[in-house]
């Protein structure tokens, strides 16, 4: 054999681990000498196998004598670790009669490890097995500890050993066939132990990422790094990594081999690394879970005081350069659907069933600074402090500091910390540099300097304080050639260029390269770069000109002359100053090209360089005496201070002093005062002080001692330009000062004294967000009224206890609104912070400060939204409320949908145009006349931008229609799709041009309509995120329709219900999702077959009865011209979209998009990927529910899909119909997780050969949905002898209905069909309904109900129960365990109440009850609950009929002040109707109906015709009076006259008798002659309505609504 260097490391007292490259000779010699046995099995996986069996195989052939090798190779992938897995290896074993002496070789990741591991442990009591890890994670990791398991549907690892292998391989050159995403996982686990372990070789991970990758990257030829002598300096370093590791693991296993104290350590980052892991995998690996795991758990030791902010940073940094995510924000983990799941209090209730933890306590690894633990194991946390730091909110608890007097550091200043470091670094001696801000920046150049060998860095104080050992200017090539990566890191990037200049040189024809990420190879360096290269460095860009990276010679600085560009950037001019003493003659620096950027920050930099030793001279004119930009730096070498304090970042300090100030209290920042040359360091002094506070400030200190709590002054006047980022942390003081301002503050302009003008801040507009817009929002939640200013902003102080308490303070991600609001949360209750994780921009550790340092308590807040909506039909909130933005062709109804959109989100509506006319005080069409198209569209993308700006959330915007046509409004749009929906309202051109001839308001276009409808539509296109059909048209391609034409058009009725239904989905307001989807219910949906489903739209409500969604099989959608033509096809995005639309119109059931293939049993052709995806995107566009989306398509586009999806939910299927897919085998488990891994709903179809077959199929089922994430599962077999399965499945079956022209599958049911035999098989037991009242003889409730039961296929029964009184027979009735449910009528609607457990919120509104439901309580016990569904009976009547030009009736009429118009005023009140006008005969009784409402503007009225204050005539008139009391006859006595002007209204309107006989009431009979416009809905009608509601309530099925219907209408014209 060869020879080979292999690197020992030992483990419970044995060298057993063994490392080097190209191993395989040497593993197969070392196995057959020293374990000698009579078989050898080597088990691997597929990917592993296909590499490197076949060398094991030759190896084998060559050594193993007489003995047996064998191999098994089993699927990648967490499945194969399963029970079946190890029983199939097991069965392979004893088939090969296996015996005690087999030895095991395990080939492959950490999967392959732990089953073969486990097989070994028991396989005949225990049999020697060899670890031969391929992935870097079961090199480091899973391999080194004898620790074996196998997967559960209960959970990963629950079952295994220890099992302890001879030895461990380690072959590293096994990680250059490894995936990138592989190796990066397992660098998680090599972090993971150096951060809790070694600070040393924490140090070289953070600094050596780009190395250690390379090292994988570049293929080693001809066994390089077998031997040392042919070890690449990046192998010996990959090798290094790894055996170091594994030697940490080594010696703590061998120290705790089963895990009872110090081995627990190695779990650092895994307590909430599990948990999150828990929820995403297999989308997230282990090790990338791990990775957000550690950083979270190093929070938690922040947030305990613990561990320092510098260590959080290090080790965040250093995962990043690792590729790992670092956060739940990450958009590899936010973009998954399952990122949904991961709430705090699931994350916390996944923890409690970790292994580590004692009793309940939750046990997390706790790092107290890079390379230590705070205890030699885990140590107990609080649930409350995991909690904060999961959380995404916070809340400070108000109260005084406790830890007051306070005496505290902020973090350093970035650009001194920046400044300082390099400084240090090439000046001579030790400098200890405190209070460093670690940042990217600091890193990178602590990187570079270490490869450029010019300094030597330590941490001390547990990263507190930076050593810093200076190399004096002395500068050396980096070895190797190796370039040094900068990553986006800018600051670094322009001052490391000249430092790289000064690098002298060794040998000849080499030079420095400096690199960076792509998005820094596009940032400038050109100026700098221009002026050395003109003092003679030689400096070369590699890539593109004036861009990183850089080749620059080591031939040192010049000097002298050197000239400079510095209107660009004064990090340029820093970047030659700081250098400059090094350069071989003495610099004069001279900076042209006129007004120079950023002066202080230049001469912050002089000075620093002063502390250092070296002083700069800045000539000045010696007539004038003006200094010029020329600048004089002596050569010499930085003399390092022994100490270096950093001073704080001024305007961080600002918010302690603040909360001094604002609680009475005080507090000294410790390193700024008035010496500093940051400009808010003048906060106390300017701001401070004349609010009332006692401000005592040193050169370097700053003490601040508030006035009593309610006690500042406003400031009157206050120009805050010197200091602009301090201005959030003054108005929020201001909001609260009270007192007058002093004397010279005051202003003279009448100003209320309260006043807080702050001028002379208005770049605070272009920060991170606009930032006097934010404390003006934000501001006006706590109740504290502002004016906004052109440069500034003025804040009118109240008392503190006039404040809001409870606001949810949004940060629009900028690290000072949270920070500037959680000064005034210090003394407000329950102010919310919405997104704490902001302030890591300037003080990561801001929260645990506020804590630990200032003493006010901060608790975590869950905000349910932050993870987006969660699924069924919830509410959801906050996240949510982004406004809706409407765009389209003038006259498309921007204006008319929008309204409607508005009122059902009960959001405000704003028009751009009149907004425009407000503004500029002219029309749009005066102003086009006036000053042209183009200045309008100027003026017009203003308004756009100020309209988003203003009304962001709750507001539905309509933009005028040419708003596309400039690029810059396109652009802002298409942006805008990233917060919320823009709608592109689509209507037929041929109405919008008729319409448009009407019309006169807005600028003639000048050119024909079509054509402007031409050119937009694209862009319209481009810029939305949705497309609301406004469909006013019929639908022509059949003459089915005209047989039924009431049906043909959609009615009001259906637009108003299409806007609500479409709004709310796209919004997440309610989305439209199926309730029957959840755990324990049954859910259906219909399979429409049509070519053409407008032929079938009059019966489409029928058809859907009973189940919770339609599907619409796109890919048998047809377009009639074609009909005729065979085979697979695509029908266009056009007529999809038409044909959706007209379904839509007809009934708001979710609909399923599908597009099944040929080779899936559809008819769309299987190769049409991307025809397929087209359809997809537009079922997004037009908010239908549910996508079905085929698992064989590709991962990319179905990624895709899935992130642009929105609140549409995805079905993941795969059908197979070879009738050879066995529910047992490993293949459906597979496509199971894979179906899991993308859709919301998973679908898997078989074929079924016999009955069998289907009990196969829902033991599956049983088992997938044992687990803990488990979705809804649809799970059929197809054929005749399937059927069994779709009467079993839960959740979606699919269900054909007699009318269809054909099944969509063989062996499909109808829904009532699938009843009947859940009956029969005893899963849908029964039930007796009842109608309670006095008298009901003639009642049509049993008609309706039981008509309904029979459509259905339901069992249950509906039958009369007259009783004199609510007595025992009711009581016995609802208490029996068949009880279904009841109706109640009169007189009981109020008795029955004190029989029932609970009331619906509308039930108690109205004090009455007429439907009882039984619901089952968690526990399993019974409890009645009694709703009222009359009065939306009456609301959806006048919905139905209310005249297309009444968007919203301005008020209502109600005749009666009985039981029933209290359900009619509260249907009115829900209707959103102004004034309500109640006429009663008796007033009394009319009072006290109004006294029951106070909610509602109820005004009584005396005589009819006559309304109060001359209000507006009624346009909807609800008489609940019986029939016999009203009369047209103006002379008749004891009757109600009902004269003709109570159908005025020009409008026309809607009228309802709620009597049921006769059929024509006088009130009706009026209506029809006299009222123009005026639609009647009689009696039976709301009668029906309240019934449909009430079945749906103890049914959760859909009536079938036609056919109840048809069937009450006979009966009662029989009984008329
Ligand atoms: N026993 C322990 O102490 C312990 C510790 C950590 C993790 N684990 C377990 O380890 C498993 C994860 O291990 P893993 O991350 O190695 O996953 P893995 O075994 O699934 O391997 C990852 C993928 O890489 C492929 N692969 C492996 N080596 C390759 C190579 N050299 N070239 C190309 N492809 C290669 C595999 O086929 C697989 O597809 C989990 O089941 C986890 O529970 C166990």
């Amino acid at each position: 054999m060869a020879h080979v260097d292999v690197r020992k490391v030992s483990i419970l007292g044995k060298e057993s681990i063994h490392c080097g490259f190209h191993l395989i000779s040497y593993i197969v010699e070392t196995v057959t000498k020293t374990l000698p046995s009579s078989t050898y099995v080597l088990v691997t996986d597929t990917n592993v196998g296909n590499l490197y069996v076949p060398a094991f195989q030759t190896e084998f052939d060559a050594r193993k004598g007489q003995a047996r090798f064998l191999t098994y190779v089993v699927a990648p992938g967490e499945t194969s670790k399963s029970r079946e897995g190890k029983a199939e290896i097991e069965d392979f074993l004893l088939l090969n009669k296996c015996t005690r002496d087999t030895v095991i070789l395990a080939l492959g990741g950490g999967v392959i490890g732990d089953l073969v591991g486990f097989v070994a442990a028991t396989f005949m009591r225990g049999v020697r097995f060899v670890q031969i890890p391929t992935t870097l994670l079961a090199m480091v990791d899973s391999s080194v500890g004898g620790k074996t398991a196998i997967d559960t549907p209960h959970g990963k690892n629950l079952i295994g050993a220890f099992w302890q292998p001879e030895y461990i391989f380690i072959d590293a050159a096994f990680l250059e066939t490894l995936p990138a995403r592989e190796f990066s996982n397992g660098m998680a686990e090599v972090i993971k132990t150096a951060a809790i372990w070694d600070e040393k070789e924490f140090a070289s991970l953070e600094s050596r990422a780009a190395e250690i990758f390379a090292a994988i990257q570049t293929p080693s030829v001809n066994f390089a790094g077998r031997t040392e002598s042919t070890r690449s300096p990046a192998q010996q370093l990959l090798l290094s990594v790894i055996a170091g590791s594994i030697g940490v693991k080594a010696h703590i296993v061998t120290i705790d081999e089963r895990e009872t104290g110090l081995r627990n350590l190695v779990n650092f980052g895994h307590t909430i690394g599990h948990a999150i892991e828990a929820v995403l995998t297999p989308a997230m690996l282990h090790g990338e879970c791990v990775a957000v795991g550690m950083v979270l758990e190093a929070e938690v030791a922040r947030q305990l005081g613990v561990l320092s902010q510098v260590a959080v940073g290090r080790l965040t940094r250093c995962l990043k350069a690792y590729n790992l995510p670092v956060s739940l924000s990450d958009p590899r983990i936010s973009s998954l659907p399952t990122a949904r799941s991961l709430s705090v209090s699931k994350l916390l209730d996944i923890m409690k069933i970790d292994k580590k933890n004692s009793g309940p306590q939750k046990k997390i690894v706790i790092l107290s600074r890079i390379g230590a633990t705070y205890e030699p194991k885990a140590t107990v946390v609080a649930d409350k402090v995991i909690a904060k730091t999961l959380s995404e909110a916070v809340k400070v608890v108000p109260g005084t500091p406790s830890k007051s007097p306070i005496r505290m550091a902020t973090p350093g200043s970035k650009s001194i910390s920046n400044r300082a470091l390099l400084l240090a670094a090439l000046g001579t001696g030790t400098c200890r540099l405190k209070n460093l801000l670690h940042s990217d920046d600091t890193q990178v150049m602590m990187n570079a300097l270490v490869e450029l060998q010019g300094a030597k860095f330590d941490w001390e104080d547990g990263g507190e304080t930076l050593v810093v050992n200076g190399g004096a200017g002395a500068l050396s090539v980096p070895r190797d050639g190796k370039e040094i990566y900068l990553g986006n890191a800018g600051t670094a990037a322009r001052f490391l260029t000249t430092v790289c200049t000064l690098v002298q040189t060794q040998s000849s024809g080499q030079r420095t390269v400096i690199t960076g990420n792509a998005r820094m190879k596009q940032r400038p360096i050109g100026p700098l770069v221009d002026a050395l290269r003109a003092n003679g460095s030689s400096i070369e860009y590699l890539e593109s000109q004036g861009c990183l990276p850089l080749s620059i010679a080591p031939a040192g600085l010049k000097g002298a002359h050197i000239q400079l560009a510095a209107s660009v950037s004064s990090q340029y001019v820093s970047s030659i100053l700081l250098c400059a003493p090094y350069a071989a003659e003495p610099v004069t620096l001279e900076l042209t090209g006129g007004q120079v950027i950023s002066q202080p920050y230049i001469d912050m930099t002089i000075a620093m360089m002063k502390t250092f030793g070296i002083e700069v001279v800045r000539e000045s004119d010696p007539q004038t005496g003006k200094l010029l930009d020329v600048y004089r730096i002596p050569k010499g070498v930085y003399r390092n201070p022994v100490e270096y304090n950093i001073e704080s970042d001024a305007s961080s300090a600002t918010y302690p002093l603040a909360i001094a100030a604002i609680t009475g209290t005080t507090c000294t920042i410790t390193n700024i005062g008035s010496a500093s040359l940051q400009g808010d360091a003048r906060f106390a002094k300017e701001v401070l002080e004349p609010m009332g506070c006692k401000v005592i400030q040193t050169e370097t200190e700053t003490t601040v001692t508030g006035p009593p709590v309610g006690q500042l002054r406003a400031l009157g006047l206050v120009d805050m330009e010197p200091m602009t980022d301090a201005f959030l942390t003054a108005s929020v003081l201001a909001a609260v000062a009270t007192r007058p301002p002093l004397p010279e503050r005051t202003l003279q302009d009448g100003s209320n004294p309260n006043t807080t003008r702050i001028i002379g801040i208005a770049n605070q507009r272009v920060k991170e967000c606009n930032r006097i817009k934010a404390m003006i929002d934000e501001l006006a939640k706590f109740g504290v009224e502002t004016l906004e200013l052109d440069d500034g902003l003025e804040v009118y102080g109240k008392p503190i206890e006039e404040l809001k308490q409870g606001v949810s303070v949004h940060c629009y991600d900028d690290h000072r609104v949270a920070m500037a609001f959680s000064v005034l949360g210090s003394i407000i209750k329950e102010t919310i912070i919405e997104e704490k994780r902001c302030v890591e921009k300037t003080w990561p550790n801001w929260w645990d400060d506020l804590e630990n340092k200032i003493g006010l308590e901060v608790e975590g807040v869950e905000l349910s939204f932050i993870h987006g909506a969660a699924s069924a039909s919830r509410p959801t909130d906050d996240s949510s409320r982004a406004s809706v933005v409407l765009i389209g062709m003038r006259g498309s109804g921007k204006t008319f949908i929008g309204k409607l959109a508005a009122s059902t989100l009960r959001w405000q509506f704003v028009d751009a145009d009149a907004y425009f006319e407000q503004k500029h005080q002219i029309g749009v069409r005066e102003f086009v006349q006036k000053n042209g198209w183009s200045a309008f569209r100027e003026a017009e993308t203003e308004i756009l931008k100020e309209l988003l700006e203003q009304n962001g959330r709750e507001h539905v915007i309509s933009l005028g229609g040419g708003i596309v046509e400039t690029p810059t409004a396109r652009d802002i749009l298409k942006a805008y799709t990233q917060k919320g929906p823009v709608v592109h309202i689509v209507r037929e051109i041929d109405e919008v041009i008729s319409y448009l001839g009407e019309e006169t308001a807005r600028p003639g276009y000048g050119e024909p309509v079509i054509d402007v409808f031409k050119r937009r539509a694209p862009w319209f296109a481009e810029c939305c995120s949705y497309e609301f059909v406004n469909y006013t048209g019929v639908l022509t391609s059949s003459g089915a329709l005209a047989e039924n034409d009431t049906k043909a058009a959609p009615s009001l009725l259906s637009v108003r219900d299409e806007v609500s239904r479409f709004f709310n989905h796209i919004t997440g307001q309610r989305p439209n999702l199926a309730p029957n989807l959840a755990k324990g219910k049954r859910s259906y949906f219909l399979c429409l077959t049509y070519p053409d489903i407008t032929p079938a739209l009059p019966y489409v409500q029928d058809m859907a009865a009973g189940v919770d969604a339609i599907e619409v099989r796109v890919d048998l959608l047809r377009s009639p011209k074609d009909f005729d033509k065979l085979g697979p096809y695509v029908p266009s995005t056009n007529y999809v979209t038409e044909q959706i639309t007209a379904l839509r119109h007809k009934t708001s059931v979710p609909l399923i998009f599908t597009v099944r293939t040929v080779s899936q049993g559809g008819q769309f052709p299987d190769h049409s990927e991307k025809e397929a995806f087209e359809l997809f995107f537009t079922a997004v566009r037009l908010g239908v529910e549910y996508i079905d989306v085929e698992i064989s398509w590709s991962e990319k586009n179905i990624q895709d899909l899935i992130a642009h999806k929105g609140h549409s939910q995805i079905i993941a299927s795969w059908h197979d119909w070879s009738g050879n897919m066995h529910w047992d085998s490993k293949l459906v488990e597979a496509k199971y997780h894979a179906a899991h891994d993308i859709g919301d709903i998973v679908k898997l179809v078989g074929k079924a050969n016999g009955l069998e077959d289907n009990f196969a199929l829902h033991n599956f089922v049983l088992r997938m949905q044992a687990a803990r994430d488990a979705k809804p599962i649809i799970a059929i077999n197809m054929g005749v002898e399937g059927q069994m399965s779709r009467i079993l499945n839960s959740t979606f079956s699919p269900v054909t209905h007699p009318l269809l022209p054909s099944k969509a599958a063989p062996g499909q049911l109808s829904f009532a069909q699938i009843q009947t035999a859940l009956h029969l098989l005893g899963q849908l037991p029964a039930k007796k309904f009842y109608l309670f009242g006095n008298p009901i003889a003639h009642s049509m409730s049993p008609t309706l109900h039981n008509t309904a039961f029979e459509a259905l296929g339901l069992p249950h029964k509906y039958e009369l129960l007259q009783t004199e009184a609510v007595g025992e027979e009711i009581k016995t009735a609802v208490t029996s365990p068949d009880f279904g449910g009841a109706s109640v009528t009169i007189p009981f609607k109020r008795d029955i109440m004190p029989l029932l457990d609970a009331l619906s919120e509308d039930a108690e509104a109205i004090g009455a009850v007429n439907t009882v439901i039984p619901r089952k309580r968690e526990d399993g016990s019974l409890m009645l609950y009694g709703d009222n569904t009359d009065w939306r009976g009456i609301l959806q009547s006048i919905r139905r009929s209310l005249p297309q030009s009444i968007l919203q009736p301005e008020a209502a009429l109600v005749i009666g002040a009985g039981g029933t118009s209290r359900a009619a005023i509260y249907a009115l009140w829900k209707l959103g109707v102004k004034n309500v006008y109640l006429f009663n005969r008796t007033r009394t009784s009319a009072e006290t109906l109004v006294a029951t409402f106070p909610e509602v503007h109820i005004k009584l009225v005396d005589e009819l015709g006559v309304w109060p204050n001359d209000g507006p005539a009624p346009t909807v008139i609800v008489s609940t009076v019986p029939a016999s009391a009203t009369s047209l006859d103006r002379f008749a006595t004891d009757t109600l006259y009902l004269p003709a002007s109570l159908f005025a209204a020009s409008t026309g309107g809607v009228v309802i008798d709620m009597a049921y006989k006769p059929a024509e009431t006088p009130l009706l009979a009026l209506a029809m002659n006299v009222g123009k416009n005026w639609r009647t809905v009689m009696g039976v009608e709301v009668l029906l309505e309240q019934g449909y509601d009430q079945f749906h309530l103890w049914t959760g099925r859909h009536c079938p609504k036609g056919i109840v219907s048809d069937r009450v209408w006979q009966v009662y014209s029989m009984s008329a």
